[in-house]
């Protein structure tokens, strides 16, 4: 279950839209982006997004009461590229990019500054632009309507939790320690990225 700060349980009609929220999923250390889209998102039939192994997977589109709650691993599919309470070089951005390098970079999508892999919440984060090869991988959410809280009960699409843990182990044992690995129980708080992290990069 997502809670707020306090670690009761969070309430969707708080979450703001378009603003960039983190929680973990699956794991201690794996960054998750909630985002409140500000506007219903269909679901995406099977074969629209594609992992770089190849595999097609369907996508269940916005959860919660106007369908506009999505949910993304914020690991970059790239070069696994993620926020930390220090930096974060990848997020959500509202409207274009202010200093786009890339010429078509759209709008209202999550971006990592690192080589400017783009991704569109809205259709499941697939790729827009840019070196990444598949999609972010996605959270599942269920939403309960009858209190309004949300639970992230899988993921969807490329998982890249090995490398991850691979590439970043020296780091992750002393940024979050020996439960870095771990996998979440119970409860999971989310943060906005204004709070979770010191410097989030806009590029
Ligand atoms: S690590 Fe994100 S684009 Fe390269």
């Amino acid at each position: 279950m997502l809670t707020d700060e306090r670690g009761d349980p969070l309430k969707a009609r708080s979450l703001k839209p378009q603003v960039n929220y983190i929680f973990h999923y699956p794991f201690e250390a794996t960054p998750v982006f909630l985002l409140d889209l500000g506007k219903a998102v269909p679901a995406l039939k099977k074969d629209t997004l594609r992992t770089e192994a190849g595999d097609v997977y369907a996508w269940p589109g916005g959860v919660g009461k106007a369908r506009s709650l999505v949910a993304f691993s914020a690991i970059c599919a790239h070069q696994l590229v993620y926020p930390t309470q220090q930096l974060s070089f990848i997020s959500f951005r509202k409207g274009k990019p202010v200093q786009a390098r890339t010429p078509d970079a759209g709008a209202d999508l999550i971006h990592c500054c690192a080589d400017h892999s783009q991704y569109d919440p809205a259709q499941g984060a697939k790729v827009m632009s840019g070196p990444a090869k598949q999609p972010l991988c996605a959270v599942l959410l269920e939403h309960n309507a009858k209190d309004d809280t949300l639970t992230a009960y899988a993921t969807l699409g490329g998982e890249l939790f090995d490398a991850f843990f691979k590439k970043y182990e020296a780091k992750l044992s002393i940024e979050v320690g020996s439960k870095a690995r771990q996998a979440v129980a119970q409860r999971s708080v989310v943060k906005e990225l204004e709070r979770y992290c010191k410097n989030p990069v806009k590029c």
